[in-house]
């Protein structure tokens, strides 16, 4: 079992002990239910640093008011073991009041990277993310922190927002786990019905066709986008929000397809929002 502690100050100075004997700290900042996903960034940050923090909050302010927040996976107890057990040797689980100071009016907004995809429908969520981010590495100090590539956005923002604001702390990308049918692993698969799930498969499987297009030549941007959006309503069983297909660096839409680009999408099973992406490399002309 990692041991938990609640408070900023508390965490401060176990960290503080830590690096003052000389350890490098790793930093993974979660919203808990941990699975797999989550397992791989403690493991990479165990196996790169001495010393590894597991942040355990579900940040209000990243929640938009329709969104799932209230019902939000929360197993804390169950999540400490299984921090514990991947190699973590600290969890910091802070209330909101602990987070938060009840006047709190202090935000950091990131105006490009942010700007489509997840950004461009989900308003005030990339500024929630970025602020309790920066208060995390704030009270942590960590000398590098972990990010899954599964929310690519995200990733990209809390780089450009370390690099633009001078954090001292090393961006660390770790590759999305699958499970073994190739959805992405998420706390939000927790809401899917089996059958759900199943039809939640076509996503992987529209991203690798896609891929696959464009490794076959393909470079309208259109054609590739639209090959993504039949498979993934072919059965009638999900909604698509966005197909995006950016720059893998600035997340720009690229036309026509070259360089490195991420195919993004976001769909709907149901009420459960589920987001994916595949990174895909394709010489440019000359
Ligand atoms: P959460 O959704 O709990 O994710 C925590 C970290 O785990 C993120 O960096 C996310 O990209 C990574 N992750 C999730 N699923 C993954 C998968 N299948 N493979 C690899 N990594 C995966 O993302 C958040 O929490 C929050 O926005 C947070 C950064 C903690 C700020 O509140």
């Amino acid at each position: 079992m990692a041991e938990v502690v609640r408070t900023k100050q508390e965490i401060c100075e176990r960290v503080a002990a830590a690096r003052a004997g000389g350890k490098a700290i790793g930093f993974v900042p979660t919203m808990g239910a941990l699975h797999a996903g989550h397992r791989k960034l403690i493991e990479r940050s165990v196996s790169e640093n001495d010393f590894t923090v597991l942040s355990i909050f579900v940040n209000p302010t990243q929640f938009g008011p329709a969104e799932d927040f209230d019902r939000y996976p929360r197993h804390l107890e169950a999540d400490v073991a299984a921090a514990g057990q991947a190699g973590a040797d600290l969890v910091f689980a802070p209330t909101a009041e602990e987070m938060y100071a009840a006047d709190h009016s202090t935000w950091i907004d990131e105006e490009k990277v942010s700007e489509g995809m997840c950004g461009a429908r989900r308003p005030g969520h990339f500024r929630g993310v970025a602020t309790v981010c920066a208060k995390f590495f704030n009270v942590v100090r960590p000398d590098r922190a972990y990010f899954g590539q599964k929310d690519y956005q995200q990733l990209r923002i809390i780089e450009r927002m370390v690099r633009d604001l001078d954090i001292p702390v090393e961006i660390r990308p770790v590759e999305t786990v699958r499970g073994g049918d190739g959805l992405a692993v998420s706390s939000r698969n927790d809401y899917l019905s089996p059958d759900e799930r199943q039809a939640s498969l076509a996503i992987w499987r529209a991203l690798k066709q896609a891929a696959a297009l464009v490794g076959g030549g393909e470079r309208s941007t259109r054609a590739v986008s639209d090959a993504v959006r039949s498979e993934i309503v072919r059965d009638g069983r999900l909604r698509v929000e966005y197909i995006e297909i950016v720059d893998a660096q600035t997340l720009e839409p690229i036309v026509p397809l070259e360089g490195r680009m991420v195919i993004a999408v976001a769909v709907y099973c149901n009420h459960t929002r589920l987001i994916d992406n595949l990174v895909v490399e394709c010489p440019k002309a000359d």
